[in-house]
């Protein structure tokens, strides 16, 4: 083709390549810098108004040197992250990430791999990170599993699920009205809000989840668990889901899972466990037998991101029916049409188990952390962090300014300062206390209520949380509550 002008020669891969490669040392060298020295950080800072300003900036047209990019990031965003990593970090429930695990996300994103699909060894990693929790929860061989960003996508898959086992694949097509049976499903007071969204987003709406009272160990109430069921069927109700908790979000209470799935089992109704962050206990030879009941669930959702000290994101679902699980996802297409051989072999593919098609490496970094930690190792990590809990109750018990507002079930702390004030400025008293926490950097607590009362909650979570760090939150945390009782003292006198 006389006179044609050659393709356009520009790419997005750098036109310097040795430059490239050093500033791309220099980012890792920082983040491992990061890492290394995190102690040295505070815990969280408040983001300064002109750095969140920054924010705002529009859409930029032109190039920047990587260089300057970066520059930004360690100035503007490195140190106003939520500071998970730290071990001073004990809100919520997240875990602390790994150097091993951070590694393995850059790999991830060097193969840009798409794990919906295809005949690829990155499906295959998925499929043997599968295998191996199949084999620790004790599921039979013909259950599937599937990486999903976390426990809210996971716990909505397994009502899906379950939807499916109780309507039949047709509920796909025709909707939940279309039986015309009113589906109820239970878990407890103390079960995470993920679980009634679940219900929403699957159509039964969440009034259809029926909430349970718990006993003074914070489990769910079986005997009332059971009269409910009885009840509703009797209104013309269709019981058909039942989710404990293997370590619930205020407290770290684990559900009585062997009687929840026996109940479950005698009223022909799904049992599911969310075991958000508890399940992975299951890798800790002292506490895995806390988990007795665990191996008979129908699905269990759990995240590696937590206890597992995989980096964000890394949720899961186990069906113990891989059937049924296919069913309620897959979708032929002509775009996707499967063939024994080429690129579209190996099917079932991992889009086949849930909604999202293209998806991510996730399996890599948690394969990485299992392979360079092995599970022993986590486990004791996990171990170690409960035996952390141990010690800060028994602090807390030492301390009389300090009351302890809930057992000590695995790695949750809950306690408060005893204020001598009215019960609602004792409660603004413990929430300024912990946001006092948070903006000293020194430790990272959250709060929730327990009882009916504002408690200080530390989930120690982070493999790099010491005894120092728990000494530092209950010096702090007095430190702070006497202040505020000078303050109301002279407020009063
Ligand atoms: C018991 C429980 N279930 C569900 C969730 C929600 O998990 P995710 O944040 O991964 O969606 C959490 C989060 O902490 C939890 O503790």
């Amino acid at each position: 083709m006389v006179g044609a002008s050659p393709p356009d020669q520009h790419t997005l891969d750098p036109a310097d390549w040795p430059a490239f490669r050093a500033q791309a040392h220099r980012m890792l060298d920082d983040m491992l810098d990061y890492t290394e020295h995190i102690r040295r950080r505070p815990v969280w800072q408040p983001i300064p108004r002109e750095v969140r300003t920054k924010f705002q900036s529009p859409l930029p047209q032109g190039p920047a040197d990587l260089a300057t990019v970066h520059a930004t990031f360690l100035r503007d965003i490195l140190p106003y992250s939520v500071g998970n990593a730290h071990p001073g970090f004990m809100g919520w429930v997240h875990g602390g990430g790994t150097p091993a695990g951070m590694l393995a996300e850059m790999l991830a994103a060097g193969l840009n791999a798409n794990v919906g699909g295809r005949d690829q060894i990155p499906v295959e990693v998925e499929r043997q990170v599968v295998r191996w929790m199949r084999d620790l929860f004790r599921f039979p061989q013909t259950a599937s599993g599937l990486f999903v960003t976390g426990t809210s996508m996971a716990n909505f898959i397994a009502v899906l699920v379950a939807r499916t086992a109780a309507e039949g694949a047709q509920v796909r097509r025709q909707g939940v009205a279309s039986s015309g049976r009113r589906l109820v499903a239970y878990t407890s007071f103390a079960a995470h809000g993920c679980i009634a969204q679940a219900m929403d987003l699957a159509g039964f709406g969440s009034n259809a989840l029926r909430i349970i009272p718990v006993n003074e160990r914070h489990q769910m109430d079986l005997s009332v668990l059971e009269e409910r069921i009885v009840a509703d069927r009797h209104d013309g109700f269709t019981p058909f889901f039942v989710a404990a908790t293997a370590g619930t979000v205020d407290t770290g209470a684990i559900d009585d899972l062997a009687g929840a799935a026996a109940l479950a089992k005698r009223h022909r109704m799904w049992f599911h466990v969310d075991g958000a962050y508890g399940a992975l206990a299951m890798l800790a030879p002292d506490l895995a037998p806390r988990l007795h009941g665990i191996e008979q669930a129908d699905s269990l959702a759990f995240d590696f991101n937590k206890w597992g000290q995989v980096p964000y994101d890394a949720g899961f679902v186990l069906v113990r029916d891989g059937a049924l699980h296919y069913q309620t996802f897959a979708s032929p297409a002509a775009y996707l049409r499967r063939e024994t051989r080429g690129m579209a072999a190996g099917s079932p593919w991992p889009c086949d188990f849930g909604p999202d098609l293209s998806r991510g490496f996730r399996a890599l970094k948690t394969w990485f952390t299992l392979q360079t930690y092995g599970a022993a190792g986590l486990g004791a990590t996990i171990s170690k962090t409960c035996a952390l809990a141990h010690y800060l109750k028994q602090r807390v018990e030492g301390e009389p300014e300090l009351e302890l507002l809930a057992p000590v079930s695995l790695n949750i702390v809950c306690f408060r300062y005893r204020a001598d004030l009215s019960h609602e400025m004792a409660d603004e008293v413990n929430r300024e206390i912990a946001a006092d926490l948070q903006e000293s950097g020194i430790a990272a607590p959250s709060t929730t209520i327990v009882n009916g009362r504002v408690a200080i909650r530390a989930a120690i979570v982070n493999h790099r949380t010491t005894a120092d760090d728990l000494d530092r939150l209950i010096e702090a945390t007095l430190a702070f509550g006497a202040s505020y009782a000078k303050t109301c003292a002279r407020a009063y006198a």
